[in-house]
């Protein structure tokens, strides 16, 4: 059973500037929410019990947050405000699951989950990426679904318009389990278009095995000089490891640009 999630939070958010020059963007708020609220709701709703957090140390106020006991004994001692009790319990119950690891160069994403080494226990961990949220459905719940059925890893696809491809990471699939999901028979980082195996896009949600760090431990920097997750994953299909891409129900907000996060904001809204 896959039990622990591992979050990437130490890269620098210079898409969201000026809103990210002294703030998280994982704290902004979505609704009157910060957006990791709603990462950690998917990993509870998805039976996770255990999240390690890869944060750097520009990125503290995010430990803060959940580490301002005092603060609210303090209010809540003066005036009794049920709301700010009840949010208090849940930034609590918060705290008891997460874990912090830092991250101090964001060297890439591959570079990021390898600093969770020594935290992983089970054979598999659930990594999920903050700035990707999807409403409406729980993918995580259904990515761990499959992994139980087919023991394998699994990412989550999305169809991208093919002019964007060199943005994403794109998976070239393999042999069809049934409608939603494929195994993968290579991922690409941010390929050209003509070099594009598909349009079916990585995105911020996977299942991946303990042996990725191994990978980790050597891999050289890929595209734009980053240590990508993608790259690992490349070689770990090509040792014939099983993923499985698993196109998700639900819809996909991109908080990480500024007009995707704006319209985050709208669509959760109107839920
Ligand atoms: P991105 O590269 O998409 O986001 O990383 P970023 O670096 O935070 O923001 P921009 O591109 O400058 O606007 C995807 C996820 O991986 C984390 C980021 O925090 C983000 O959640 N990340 C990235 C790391 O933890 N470490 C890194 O070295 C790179």
């Amino acid at each position: 059973m896959i039990k622990q999630a591992i979050i990437p939070l130490a890269g620098l958010g210079t898409r969201l500037l000026p809103l990210t020059s002294v703030f998280p963007k994982e704290l902004l708020p979505i609704n009157g929410k910060p957006g990791i609220e709603y990462i950690l709701d998917e990993c509870i709703e998805a039976g996770i019990k255990e999240v390690v957090f890869i944060i750097s140390k520009k990125k503290k106020s995010v430990k803060n947050y959940f580490y301002n006991d005092s603060f609210y004994k303090k209010i809540i001692k003066k005036k009794k405000d049920s709301r700010i009790i009840k949010e208090y319990k849940k930034i609590l119950k918060y705290k008891k699951m997460i874990k912090f690891v830092y991250q101090n160069k964001p060297l890439g994403t591959g570079d990021a989950v390898l600093k969770t080494r020594k935290y992983i226990k089970g054979n598999f961990f659930l990594m999920l990426l903050p700035d990707d949220l999807i409403i409406k459905h729980n993918c995580s719940k259904s990515m761990i679904k499959i992994h139980n059925q087919h023991k394998s890893s699994v990412m989550a696809s999305m169809n991208v318009n093919k002019k964007t491809v060199s943005r994403w990471g794109i998976y070239k699939l393999g042999k069809k389990i049934n409608k939603t999901n494929y195994f993968i028979n290579d991922v690409v980082e941010k390929p050209a278009l003509t070099n594009a195996p598909s349009n079916k896009a990585v995105i911020g949600r996977y299942i991946l095995p303990k042996i990725i760090f191994s990978k980790l431990l050597n891999q050289k920097p890929g595209k734009g000089g980053e240590i990508h997750i993608t790259d690992a994953i490349r070689s770990l299909i090509n040792e014939n490891k099983k993923f499985v891409a698993h196109s998700f129900s639900g819809k996909y907000l991109d908080c990480g640009s500024m007009s995707g996060y704006i319209k985050s904001a709208i669509e959760i809204s109107k839920l």
